[in-house]
């Protein structure tokens, strides 16, 4: 304040100088906004007036239209302040400002004028008309834009007048005046560093105006920037590979990954949108992703076998068109799916049963399209069959034999090969086999029994079947045509075919000949069977035939021996007691068993009473006491039967003399007398028959001998020739039923010793010494005397006989 009351005093001293030689003027100066009351100046004292002058002369204050800041104070001779006084409001930016007074003076009018310069004071701070200031800059604002800015205002004048502007903080924008031609300043900001949305989307700038007093003053403005967005963020995934996996045949609308992108822009700048990108293959017909969400999920079929990965090329896009790529990666998981591929690549529809073991019948070659477990296969056959599955290499398998075959224990195999891989649940296939065994000839005709044997009645006609062998063979077909051969072998010298044929295809043995129990009572021979294999395999039996006995020879007599004239007699002493043995009928009959089994009857007696014979025995014996009156000459008939069917008998007389001396007899056995005839008769015969039988030996002989030299000379050619052919007539002899008579199978020598007149003693033997061969084409026939047959006559039945 004592600086201002200095200034004015100055001014006041110049004022007063100028007033003293102008009339009556003064000057002060004053700064505005004084304090009513403040004194302005000593008007009394610087005019020069009194105070009763001015008392006296009403001196007043004229302003004018202007307010009236200023007071005189009449008593104290000063001007005082009488309102405030704003030097803005009373100037405004005019400088100097002064307020323009005149005091009058009455008695007389005086007239003065006073000058009050007003001094300004910083009393008013730089403002802006908003204190606040808004701009929407698009983040792609170039640097360097200028963006304009409301000026301050500053009442004061001069220093106290806006000096500057401030504007905080200086990040992105510039503070730039600019002169103008008026000499107000352009107040801009101008960007130099390019903003950015997505770091700061709004910026708050203080803009400060700052006056030039002292204390300066300012006055501030609030710039809020918007930043605008701008498509400069592409969308940016957040990986940059995705992995996932799926299983194979997973369902559509499997959701394999979700992918994700960001974009920092805002609105549709910032708005992504996904897409499948791939164009090679065939991913986007097996993926689909979520336009708006990424999630990407399965809309095709996935099959391992075709592809075990993919690859999927995402894209995400702004609206703006910028955009990022990623890839998602697709393992595929197998899933066993997939049976075992069984294919035969050769196969054998038959192998012969004698192939040896690990013979290849097939090659079988299995895939399985799978992986791992999946893909692993495992093959193998049905059980208990001869055959075995190798495995040769990947995938390929040998199908072989592991032991021996047999066709006849099985000819044909169903071989199932089934193949499985390793897959949780396992899946199987398979494939059957069919194996023919083809026969080969190991197997030899086996008959039915190992030996046969088989009955045959005598006297059987030629040709008759006799029964039937029969073997098998286990082959097939041809190995298995059964053959009978009848084995060339002979019984008694005799080849075996004279007696038996056998038939080759079905195996009857036919008699060939009619058999006679009592010439041959069995033979055995062998039956081949061969079957028709190359080379044939053959078993043989032996088959014993067997002859059974018919009765067909009556019982023959042998005591006592019957002659024409029954000299022969039986003494029984007339005084032989009851049961005294007469004499013994004894026979015998060449059939056997009951054929032969003899029964002895009385058939006709002098005297029935008298005699019995033994039934079984034969034995005659009396059955009472021999009275006086029995008549010496006793005759009886015995009838020896035997046992067959019908049976068969013969009779034989026996004379029995009761006599207790032998004149007795005599003289009653006149009529028993020889006859002499009859003896001579006899005696002949024997000495014709014993030269007849002399003859025949010796040519017997001599045909032999010849033969054997002709057959030692071409012992081939023998069956071919013909020999000449002997009629040979057996010495048998034709016997009666009423006499007995021995065949000559059996030899017995029976002589009478008592009453020896007559020598009846008979010799009948079989001979084996010499042999009489006859061609079997001869005519030769044969007279048997215990069948009716003649079996001479059979063309091809080679006989030896041989008779003496
Ligand atoms: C093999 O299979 C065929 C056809 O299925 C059948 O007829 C035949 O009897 C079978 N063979 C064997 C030995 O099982
Ligand atoms: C018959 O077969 C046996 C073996 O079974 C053999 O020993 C015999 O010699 C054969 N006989 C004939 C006559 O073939």
């Amino acid at each position: 304040m004592s600086d201002r009351t200095m200034t004015r005093q100055v001014l006041l001293f110049i004022s007063v100088l100028s007033l003293s030689s102008v009339h009556g003027q003064v000057s002060y100066s004053i700064p505005e906004e004084m304090a009513k009351g403040s004194l302005v100046g000593n008007i009394a004292q610087d005019l020069g007036l009194d105070i009763k002058r001015l008392k006296s002369g009403k001196a007043r204050i004229y302003t004018g239209d202007s307010a009236e800041y200023i007071e005189l104070n009449k008593e104290r001779g000063v001007l005082l302040i009488k309102d405030r006084i704003d030097r803005e409001a009373l100037c405004g930016q005019t400088t100097p400002c002064a307020v323009h007074l005149q005091i009058t003076l009455e008695d007389p009018i005086e007239f003065y004028s006073v000058t009050v310069e007003i001094h300004d004071i910083n009393d008013n701070a730089p403002s802006f008309k908003k204190n606040e200031m808004k701009f929407r800059i698009s983040e792609s604002a170039m640097v360097g834009a200028k963006f304009v800015l409301e000026r301050a205002m500053d009442l004061d004048v001069g220093v106290n007048g806006l000096q500057s502007y401030l504007l905080k903080p200086t990040d992105n924008f510039l503070l730039k005046l600019q002169n103008q031609p008026d000499g107000s300043k352009k107040v801009e900001m101008v960007l130099q560093k390019p903003l950015d949305r997505e770091k700061q989307e709004h910026l708050f700038l203080t803009l400060t105006a700052i006056d030039g007093g002292d204390p300066p003053l300012s006055g501030t403005m609030q710039i809020e920037i918007t930043v605008l967005d701008a498509n400069d963020n592409a969308p940016v995934f957040t990986q940059e590979m995705y992995k996932a996996t799926i299983t194979e045949n997973a369902a559509k609308g499997t959701v394999l990954s979700t992918v994700s992108a960001s974009d920092a822009d805002d609105g549709s700048n910032g708005r992504v949108s996904y897409s499948i990108t791939n164009t090679l293959d065939d991913v986007p017909e097996i993926f689909e992703i979520n336009e708006d969400s990424g999630i990407v999920v399965l809309s095709g079929h996935i099959d391992y076998e075709k592809a075990r990965h993919y690859e999927i090329h995402v894209q995400a896009s702004d609206d703006g068109g910028l955009s990022d790529s990623s890839k998602i990666i697709i393992d595929v998981i197998d899933v066993n799916d997939n049976s075992p591929i069984i294919i035969i690549m050769s196969k054998s529809s038959s192998i012969a049963e004698d192939s040896v073991s690990n013979t290849v019948i097939a090659m079988i070659s299995v895939n399985d399209p799978d992986s791992d477990s999946n893909g692993q296969v495992h093959c193998g056959i049905n059980e208990n069959i001869p055959f075995t599955i190798k495995s040769t290499s990947n995938g390929f398998y040998s199908l072989v034999t592991d032991s021996d075959l047999d066709r006849e224990r099985a000819s044909e195999y169903n071989i199932s090969v089934t193949c499985s891989d390793e897959g949780v649940p396992s899946l199987s296939s398979s494939v059957t086999l069919t194996l023919q065994i083809s026969d080969v000839n190991d197997n030899a005709p086996v008959f039915e029994r190992s030996s046969y044997e088989a009955y045959i009645i005598e006297n059987n006609t030629p040709g008759l079947s006799i029964f039937t062998v029969k073997a098998r063979d286990a082959d097939w077909n041809q190995n298995a045509r059964v053959s009978y051969i009848l084995d060339d072998s002979s019984v008694n010298g005799v080849p075996v075919s004279s007696y038996v044929s056998v038939s080759a295809e079905s195996g009857v043995i036919h008699a060939v000949r009619s058999f006679d129990y009592e010439q041959i009572k069995d033979f055995q021979f062998w039956v081949k069977a061969q079957d028709g294999g190359s080379p044939p395999l053959s078993s043989n039996v032996t088959v014993k035939i067997m002859i059974q006995d018919q009765n067909d020879n009556a019982p023959q007599v042998l005591y006592p021996v019957q002659t024409s004239s029954s000299l022969v007699a039986e003494m029984v002493p007339r005084s032989a007691d009851v049961g005294y043995l007469v004499t013994k009928v004894v026979a015998v009959d060449v059939d056997s068993g009951q054929n032969a089994w003899l029964s002895y009857k009385l058939q006709k007696a002098t005297d029935r009473a008298l005699f019995e014979v033994g039934l079984q025995n034969g034995e005659i014996r009396t059955i009472r006491q021999v009275t006086d009156k029995d008549t010496v000459k006793q005759r009886l008939t015995v009838v020896v039967e035997d046992n067959g069917q019908p049976s068969r008998s013969a009779t034989v007389n026996v004379n029995v003399a009761v006599a207790d001396s032998f004149p007795e007899v005599l003289s009653e056995f006149t009529d028993f007398t020889h006859d002499k005839d009859y003896n001579d008769n006899l005696t002949f015969y024997l000495v014709l028959a014993l030269a007849v039988v002399s003859f025949l030996f010796i040519t017997c002989l001599v045909v032999i001998i010849s033969v054997k030299i002709y057959r030692w000379r071409q012992s081939r050619v023998l069956y071919h020739s013909n020999l000449p052919v002997i009629p040979y007539y057996p010495p048998r002899y034709a016997d009666t039923l009423g006499t007995g008579t021995l065949q000559h199978v059996y030899n017995y020598e029976v002589c009478r010793t008592t009453d020896s007149k007559k020598s009846d003693c008979k010799f009948v033997r079989p001979c084996s010494q010499n042999v009489l061969i006859m061609d079997p084409s001869s005519t030769g026939t044969m007279q048997r005397m215990q069948s009716e047959q003649n079996i001479l006559d059979e063309p091809d039945s080679p006989l030896e006989v041989c008779y003496i």
